[in-house]
């Protein structure tokens, strides 16, 4: 089970939701499905605005590392992804910090979600 918390502007206080196996798809599906009011526009990794900020919480070592190449392309052209960055996420199973909810795949893992509510703004 993972515990998915949504931090945001447009919450009056943050919120978690438990992501079930089978029953998580991408970050951005899981926000819909809670009513958290995360940015879009493609749900295709293209547009950018869906931005958000992760942070992994526990102990484990981090699960959703693998970016799609969209989501690569996206978060470059923003400055959101450094080649530093992408290096430690393709090399030393770092994950990068800023990630597209449409293209995020929720794992088996505990995270904080931080978004603006301003699209393409983390
Ligand atoms: Fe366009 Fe996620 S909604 S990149």
């Amino acid at each position: 089970m993972a515990n998915v918390t949504f931090s945001g502007p447009t919450l009056d206080k943050d919120v978690t939701v438990y992501a079930v196996a089978g029953d998580r798809g991408t970050l951005l599906s899981v926000a819909k499905a809670a009513n958290i009011a995360i940015p879009f526009q493609c749900q295709d990794g293209e547009c950018g605005s869906c931005l958000i900020k992760v942070t992994h919480l526990g102990k484990n070592a981090p699960k959703a590392i693998h970016l799609t190449d969209k989501e690569k392309l996206t978060l470059s052209v923003n400055g959101k992804l450094s080649k530093e960055t992408l290096a430690k996420a393709e090399v030393e199973d770092m994950p990068p910090a800023y990630r597209l909810a449409c293209q995020y795949l929720v794992q088996d893992e505990d995270i904080l979600v931080e978004f603006t509510g301003e699209p393409g703004v983390e």
